[in-house]
Formats: C-alpha cells, structure tokens, sequence
C-alpha cells in the first residue's frame, strides 16, 4: 500500500484544486457578474451553473473523500496519530472535521438546487461558506507538517 501512497496524494489534491477551483469561480467570478445582470437571468445562469456542477462534482467529492480515507488510514494508523498532546494528529482531525462540514453543505446545497429551493442569495452564501472552511482545510493540510 505504502507505494501507492504518492499515487493516492495526487488524486487527493488533484480532486481538491477541482473542488477548491470551482467554489473560488463561483465566489470570484460569478457572483461579480450580479453587478451586470438582472435577478431573473442570474436565477438562469446560476441554475445552468448547478446542473453542470451536479454532473461530474459529485464523482470529484466522492473521490476526494475516498482518497483522504485511505491518507488518513496509512497516515495515522487508525486513530494512533491522536496523541494526548496537541500535535500533527490534532490538525489533521481538525481539517478532516471541517471537510465533513464542507460535505454537509454541499450535500444540502445539491438537495436545495434539485428540489428549486437554491435562489441566488442562498447560491451565494453557501458559497462563501464553503470556500471560507477550504481556506481553513488547506491552511490545516500544509501546516499539519510544520508542527
Ligand atoms: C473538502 C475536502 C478536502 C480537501 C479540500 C482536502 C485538501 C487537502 C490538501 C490540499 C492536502 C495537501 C496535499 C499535499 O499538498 O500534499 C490534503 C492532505 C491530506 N488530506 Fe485532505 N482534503 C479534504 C478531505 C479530506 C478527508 C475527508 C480526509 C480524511 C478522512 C483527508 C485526509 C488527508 C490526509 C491524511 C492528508 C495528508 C496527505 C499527505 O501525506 O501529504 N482529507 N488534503
């Protein structure tokens, strides 16, 4: 298992920039373009927008979850990395929890957008949110190794 490791890290960030990389467009980009259209056609577009997303970002989640598993597993032994002092295992778990905070939001947001319910104020929230505990994931992800 252990020289599949690097293989494992790739599809992890690989999936991660894809996942990181559609929430800063949507924060980024789409949400300026709110300055130059109207409610109605931002309504259109943000709805083109989540059915695009739905048909290939939940298979890009589904493997970065999969992958940080089994990272998690070969890294930490189970749960052997978690040591009484606050260490490397600590900020690992720490991101991990955000991450399951990221997949809650994400899962309602998907659930929201199937049954109508996403209008552009929630599109827009959501998105801030996501992107806000990303930030922590990835600050998380590469500090874990400084400590
Ligand atoms: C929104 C979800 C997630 C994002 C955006 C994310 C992002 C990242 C990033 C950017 C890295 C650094 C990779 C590198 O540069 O080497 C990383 C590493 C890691 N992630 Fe995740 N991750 C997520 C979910 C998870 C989950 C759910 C787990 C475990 C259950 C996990 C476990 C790990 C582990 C163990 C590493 C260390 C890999 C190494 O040895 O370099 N991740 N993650």
């Amino acid at each position: 298992m252990a020289h599949w490791y690097p293989l494992i890290v790739l599809l992890h960030l690989s999936c991660a920039i894809v996942f990181v990389g559609a929430v800063c467009f949507e924060v980024l980009v789409l949400e300026s373009f709110h300055r130059q259209f109207d409610h109605a056609l931002m309504e259109k577009i943000e709805a083109a927008v989540m059915a695009r997303v739905r048909t290939f970002m939940p298979v890009i989640v589904v493997l970065l979850f999969l992958s940080g598993f089994a990272l998690f597993d070969i890294r930490c032994n189970g749960f052997s990395c978690i040591q009484p002092q606050f260490g490397w295992g600590w900020l690992l778990l720490l991101k991990v929890l955000l991450a399951f905070g990221v997949l809650g939001v994400f899962i309602s947001a998907i659930r929201a957008g199937m049954r109508g319910g996403m209008d552009p104020c929630r599109f827009r929230y959501t998105h801030r949110i996501v992107l806000s505990l990303m930030i922590g994931i990835v600050i998380l992800a590469k500090l874990m190794f400084y400590v």
